[in-house]
């Protein structure tokens, strides 16, 4: 579960404070698929920043999974977000000096997973790209990049996963492709997703839909099941 109370950021733009997010209350109950839409600049990629413990709120509380991040330091956001939360982006971030299936094996071997060979095997599968393991990232198209990178996310099965305009470097029907894995992920995992998209067409299948315009997020609605 996330649940945020009164969370703002404030910035500094030159010598003079902007907030870029207003107070916002917002609970993702655990196992739901949110997607967050609102043009460029409405604060779509703060409010997940925030949530994924990677900044700092100016004001409020974040609180994942009962834990109040806003009292850790950094180790503690670190383990947090070792231990919770997988993170997409737009741009894939694959390391190109390694396979499809060494980028998948990276967090695996960090966290000294013992078989880690076997489950980075499995995630692949699971992302329909076994026969790709030895390719490197150059040689893969967008939406297969896209689909190891949610390998990735997934190697140490995180309760949460955040993904940043997932599906803003693909074609549409590579896009849905991806949004496919991420709501296959969030029903057989029991993943919570919150999902960033310029595509409204995108959250048609997801719980709930939050809109933000200008900093300030909107009552989220209900999608279509
Ligand atoms: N560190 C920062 N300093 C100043 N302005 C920022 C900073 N981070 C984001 N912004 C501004 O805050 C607004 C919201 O940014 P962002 O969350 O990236 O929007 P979105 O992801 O919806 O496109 C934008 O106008 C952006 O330029
Ligand atoms: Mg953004």
């Amino acid at each position: 579960m996330i649940e945020l109370r009164g969370v703002s950021k404030t910035v500094l733009s030159g010598s003079r404070p902007l907030t870029i997010l207003q107070p916002t209350d917002l609970t993702v109950a655990s196992g739901q698929f949110l997607s967050i839409v609102g043009p460029s600049g409405s604060g779509k990629s703060t409010l997940l920043g925030l949530i994924a413990g990677l900044d700092t709120p100016s004001s409020g509380e974040i609180v994942i999974d009962g834990v109040d991040i806003t009292d850790l330091d950094e180790d503690g956001l670190a383990r947090l977000r070792g231990a919770k939360i997988g993170f997409v982006f737009q741009f894939f971030h694959l390391i190109p000096a390694l396979t499809a299936f060494e980028n998948v094996l990276v967090p695996l071997e960090i966290a000294g997973e013992a078989r880690a060979g076997e489950k980075a095997a499995v995630l692949l599968r699971d992302v329909g790209l076994t026969d790709r393991g030895h390719h490197y990232p150059s040689q893969l198209s967008g939406g297969e990049q896209q689909r190891i990178a949610i390998a990735r996310a997934l190697a140490n099965d995180p309760p949460i996963l955040l993904a940043d305009e997932p599906t803003g470097n693909l074609d549409s029907a590579n896009g849905r492709h991806v949004v496919d894995l991420l709501l296959d992920v969030n029903r057989s995992r029991g993943t919570t997703v919150v999902m960033v998209t310029h595509d409204a067409e995108l959250t048609a299948r997801c719980d709930a839909v939050l809109t933000m315009r200008d900093g300030r997020t909107t009552a989220a609605a209900v999608g279509q099941p």
